[in-house]
Order: C-alpha cells, then sequence, then structure tokens
C-alpha cells in the first residue's frame, strides 16, 4: 500500500528519494511521485504506473535540492491518474505533502475550503488535507503550528510528511494509524512508512507513535503530540539486512521466499523447542502463560493469508489443547460487538504487523478487557508493538506481495503455542515429544519438496489456460485449499475457489467438467480415506484431478491425472508442507500467464486502510 518517503540533509535528495521509492514497490501501488525544495521553491513530479515512469521523467528534467519526499501511491479516493498522484500541493504551491491513509471527513472540510476561495485539482482527500494546512498557514504564519492544527481536525488515519517552501530548512512527518519510521544518519534523516526504505543509509531508527509529529532539520528533530505536549523517544536498531531485500539470483522475490522456507521455518523454532519435556519454550508469552492455560476460548483474527493460517490454529489448538477457538476475519470482528470477557485470549496475526483491520480488532479486544496477543513477522510493527505480549516468527522481510514463507512461518508459530499450551494442559510428554520431532524435520523435509520442483512447473505450463479452478481439502488442510486458490487468484487472476472436499457436493460440483482443475490435499493422514470418496466423486464428473499427496501413496495415481508429493509427516503439520506446492504452483502458473508475480495488479503487501 502507499509508501512514503522524505529526506531531509546535505545530499541532492531526488535520487535517493527514487531509489528508496523502489524499496516499497513490493507494498504496492499505481502511481509515484516526488516534490523538492530547489531554490526556495517547489518542484514537483508525478506519475501514474511504475517508479520506472517517475525515474525517466526526472532523469529528464532533474531536481536539485537536500529537502524532499516522494511516494508511491495506492488508489483510494479518486483513480490512479497522474493528477491524483503524489505529492499534492495547496493552491499557492507553498506546501507538498504526501499522505498514507484516509481523510474520512475530508468531503466537509473540503466544502469548507471551497467556501473560503479554494478550488481543487484532484479527487483526493489528501489535497483537502494540504489545503486546509496551507489555509491555517495564512492564519498562524508558522508551518508547525499549522500541521498540528490542521491535523487535528482530521478523522481517520494518516501518516504524512511534508516540506513548505517558507520555511525549507524544516520537514514535518507525523501519524496516526499508519507507520512511519524516522532513519538517524550523519546530518541527514529520512522517514519512510517502512524500514526497508531506509536501511541502505542508517540502522538507527524511531519510530512514530499514534498521534505524535517530527520536526525534522539538518541538525536534529523534535517529537510531540499533535496537541503540542512533548515526547521523548527512544532510538532503535534495524535487525535485517539490505540482502534480506535483494532477490539472492532468483527471478522474483516470491520465488525467493519459498525457497526460503527451509530456514524460515527453523528460524521460527530457533531456542524454542525443549525435546526432553517434549514442549516450546515461547519467551514473549511467558508473561502470560498462565492466563493462556486458563483461556475458556481463545479467539484468532486477521486477514487473508494470516486468517488462514488462523483455520489451522484453530484445528491444531481444538485438537491438542482441547479449547474452544474461533477465527474471524478482523474487519468483521472489529464491527461487530464481539462477546468477550477477560477469560478469553485473542491472538491476532499479521505478516506486516500494520494491516488496519487487524490492528483495529485487537485494540477492540483490549478495550474489552480481553488478553490481546500478537504472531507477527515484522519487528517494532504496530501490532507488535500494542499487544499484550506475542511472538515474532522471524521469517525476515517479506517482500512478495503474496504471502508465502509468512504463512509457514505463522504455521509453525501456531503448532510451538498449541504444543506450549496443550502440554501445560492434558497433552503426555510421549506425545509432546513426538511432536517436537515433527517440528525438527520439517526444515529437511520442506527443503525435500524445493529440491524438485520441475513437475509443478510442467503441471503449470499445461493448465495455465485455465479459466477457473477448484482447490479441496479436509481438516487441517482445508484451510491450505483456502490458500492455494486466494495465491492463485492473487497473482495468476485466474479465478479459484478453495471448499471443504465433502460440501463440494452441495454446490461447486455443478461447475466441474472435463475442464475444471481440482487440486486436492489429500495427505496421508486420518481423513485420507474420505477425501479419496470425494476425489471419485469428482472424476465421475469428468473433472481433471492434480493431488497433493504423500510420498508413496500409490492408489492415488489412479484417480488423479497429475500428483505432487510431500514428505510424510504428523497430521497436524502437514499444512506446512502441503501449501509450498501450492504456492509454487500459483508462482508457475502466474510466470507462465507473464502476469507480475511479486506486484500483482491491484493488491498491497502492507494493508494499511479499512
Ligand atoms: C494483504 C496482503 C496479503 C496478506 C493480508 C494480511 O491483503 O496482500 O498477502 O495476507 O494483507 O496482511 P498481514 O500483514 O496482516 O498478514
Amino acid at each position: 500500500m502507499c509508501g512514503i518517503v522524505g529526506y531531509i540533509g546535505t545530499k541532492n535528495c531526488t535520487p535517493l528519494i527514487v531509489n528508496a521509492l523502489k524499496r516499497l514497490e513490493y507494498r504496492g501501488y499505481d502511481s509515484a511521485g516526488v516534490a523538492v525544495i530547489s531554490h526556495n521553491q517547489l518542484q514537483v513530479q508525478k506519475k501514474a504506473g511504475k517508479v520506472a515512469e517517475l525515474v525517466a521523467i526526472v532523469d529528464s528534467h532533474p531536481i536539485v535540492g537536500t529537502v524532499g519526499i516522494g511516494h508511491t501511491r495506492w488508489a483510494t479516493h479518486g483513480a490512479p491518474t497522474d493528477i491524483n498522484a503524489h505529492p499534492h500541493m495547496d493552491q499557492q504551491r507553498r506546501f507538498a505533502l504526501i499522505h498514507n491513509g484516509i481523510v474520512e471527513n475530508y468531503m466537509t472540510i473540503k466544502h469548507r475550503l471551497e467556501r473560503e476561495g479554494r478550488t481543487f485539482t484532484s479527487q483526493t482527500d489528501s489535497e483537502v488535507l494540504v489545503q486546509l494546512i496551507s489555509l491555517l498557514y495564512d492564519k498562524v504564519h508558522d508551518f508547525e503550528t499549522a500541521v498540528r492544527l490542521g491535523l487535528k481536525e482530521v478523522e481517520g488515519a494518516y501518516g504524512i510528511a511534508i516540506i513548505c517552501a517558507d520555511e525549507p530548512d524544516k520537514l514535518i512527518a507525523a501519524r496516526k494509524g499508519s507507520p512511519l519510521v524516522i532513519g538517524i544518519g550523519e546530518d541527514e534523516f529520512i522517514v519512510a512508512s517502512d524500514a526497508s526504505a531506509i536501511v541502505s543509509h542508517t540502522r538507527q531508527v524511531v519510530y512514530l507513535e499514534d498521534g505524535e509529529i517530527a520536526v525534522l532539520t539538518r541538525t536534529g528533530f523534535t517529537t510531540k503530540t499533535i496537541d503540542d505536549v512533548p515526547v521523548t523517544k527512544e532510538v532503535e536498531e534495524i535487525t535485517f539486512d539490505i540482502e534480506q531485500l535483494e532477490k539472492g539470483g532468483f527471478p522474483h522475490f516470491m520465488l525467493k521466499e519459498i525457497h526460503q522456507q527451509p530456514e524460515t521455518i527453523r528460524d521460527a523454532m530457533r531456542g524454542r523447542l525443549l525435546p526432553a519435556e517434549g514442549t516450546a519454550r515461547l519467551g514473549g508469552l511467558d508473561s502470560v502463560k498462565d492466563r493462556l492455560r486458563q483461556a475458556k476460548r481463545i479467539v484468532f483474527t486477521a486477514c487473508g493469508t494470516s486468517w488462514h493460517a488462523a483455520l489451522v490454529g484453530e484445528y491444531m489448538l481444538e485438537h491438542y489443547a482441547h479449547v474452544p477457538v474461533e477465527v474471524e476475519y478482523a474487519s468483521e470482528f472489529r464491527y461487530r460487538n464481539p462477546v468477550l470477557s477477560e477469560e478469553d485470549v485473542v491472538f491476532v496475526l499479521s505478516q506486516s504487523g500494520e494491516t488496519a483491520d487487524t490492528l483495529a480488532a485487537l485494540r477492540e479486544a483490549k478495550r474489552q478487557g480481553a488478553l490481546g496477543l500478537g504472531i507477527v513477522n515484522v519487528v517494532g510493527s504496530s501490532i507488535a508493538r500494542e499487544t499484550d505480549a506475542g511472538v515474532y516468527i522471524h521469517a525476515g522481510a517479506e517482500i512478495g506481495v503474496a504471502s508465502t514463507k509468512a504463512f509457514t512461518g505463522q504455521l509453525t508459530m501456531l503448532a510451538l503455542i498449541t504444543l506450549m499450551i496443550a502440554r501445560m494442559k492434558n497433552l503426555s510428554v510421549i506425545e509432546g515429544q513426538r511432536i517436537v520431532e515433527g517440528l525438527q524435520l520439517l526444515p529437511e523435509l520442506s527443503k525435500r519438496i524445493l529440491s524438485n520442483t520441475q513437475n509443478v512447473e510442467k503441471i503449470a505450463e499445461q493448465f495455465k489456460d485455465a479459466r477457473n479452478f477448484l482447490y479441496l481439502g479436509r481438516g487441517y488442510n482445508f484451510p491450505v485449499a483456502l490458500e492455494g486458490a486466494l495465491k492463485l487468484k492473487e497473482i495468476s487472476y485466474i479465478h479459484a475457489e478453495g471448499y471443504p472436499a465433502a460440501e463440494m457436493k452441495h454446490g461447486p460440483i455443478a461447475l466441474i467438467d472435463e475442464n475444471m482443475p481440482v487440486v486436492v490435499v489429500v495427505p496421508q493422514d486420518d481423513i485420507r480415506e474420505k477425501v479419496m470418496s470425494n476425489i471419485e466423486e469428482v472424476r465421475a464428473r469428468g473433472g481433471r484431478i492434480i493431488a497433493v499427496a504423500t510420498e508413496g501413496d500409490t492408489d492415488i495415481h489412479r484417480l488423479a491425472e497429475h500428483v505432487i508429493t510431500i514428505p510424510q509427516t504428523i497430521p497436524m503439520l502437514t499444512p506446512i508442507l502441503s501449501v509450498i506446492p501450492l504456492h509454487l504452483l500459483a508462482y508457475y502458473i502466474a510466470v507462465a500467464r507473464g502476469c507480475n508475480v511479486d506486484q500483482p495488479r491491484n493488491l498491497a503487501k502492507s494493508v494499511t486502510v479499512e
């Protein structure tokens, strides 16, 4: 979703900002722009399309200056056009602003400004904000005060960076609901919506909290609330490397991230397994262990792929820890009146830690007195900081918009949490040890799947022109079917549906004919025979079966046109392996169709608007 970059220092900032924008491309966007103060005047260049198109303009008409801002926009209010791209300027061209989030009351403010004689060039809520700040500046004649007063009027969410030609040695940034981080260099500061735009310049960062504003000059910065109360900030260190943001020899980030899984699954478990005791130790949850053991109910809430991981968690926890579990879309949870008590534990799952709906769901859960815990990838993200306690999955930066390694990291973490809670309750040490052994084998087993992907590539080539796909699974692998279908939709734009295999006969079976590819996840587990019967039902209607089955399963070849094998593991852990071929299948189909795998159309990596 929209990306923010701001620079104040001693270097020519245009190339620097454009390079930082490239680092934010993975977030998903549809237009880009820069504004730089050059000879005390604002120069703005912006363009619908990719950063490469902006680069072409900036190269042919260079702008030189040492204070500037840049933005990648993901359209919400107004189509993705040159005019609606950020930065936006006020009528007098004194201010340039970039904005992430949504000004919900923008129409009210706009009408008021129109009555004061302001005219607007774009359809965006962001232009309304810069015009409001400009109007206030006419009254207070002070950049910082005008920004603060303007922001106080905003209902909704924002992460902004703004510069002013009248006060050319300042850059102001503020946040409410949309993340912002300040990178501290030598005589220079970089503001960005995520640390990946900063890490090549500095590792020293300060995260702004909601309702805070930072005023940056070349020699330092001050932070305060928008109500003018000074705040002291702690400097933190970015822990990931620049190499983690590079493709490392793979054609796409998505493929690189799929292949990183033997390591990322291991990293999620590192130092957390206690083989002798048959349990897991999760430092981040130590302080809430008793509440977890006593929880009357566990609620998972998340969006997208993280929601699928939560569904697997439901199966795991109910089976082993005998605790009732509910899983809900964060966007629904936040606007229902969820019945929660202090004996409930709410886990939010989020790769980015910034998804607006998930963050709001967490706040609602905490407001109602429930314990709010997090399973998060991005260290220091908003959700990570607002939870009562939580665990990181340590998957490293995930750049491909479609989530892959974060999903298996979340599943691994859910298995550890299940193990920990179950062992505090009724699970025997022998059973616990069996799960620990299963977990320890996963990195090797996933490597085995990844060592031979040609079969998947061939299947992809054969089915790349299909218009619909059906994905089926049961038990632990029902959410995997949902995830496989989602991934195919996201990156190849082929319509796909995931279904519980048995539920198929209550509707989707009507779609099955000799043109319908049906991907069935059918590993060796307690429910395999039932799934085999569902496969028979598909075959009887001419459907073309692509099966994900356990190595050594010879019977499956009788029914399936194609078989992709995964190694044997305990049923609870099969999703961590069975999802890998499905992610690969989606990847190779998307590549064969010529789609932009890492930045699929209309999608965003981190959805910071509701
Ligand atoms: C977006 C991404 C998905 C992701 C979802 C939830 O829609 O495109 O890949 O699963 O957000 O994101 P989160 O960062 O909260 O896991």
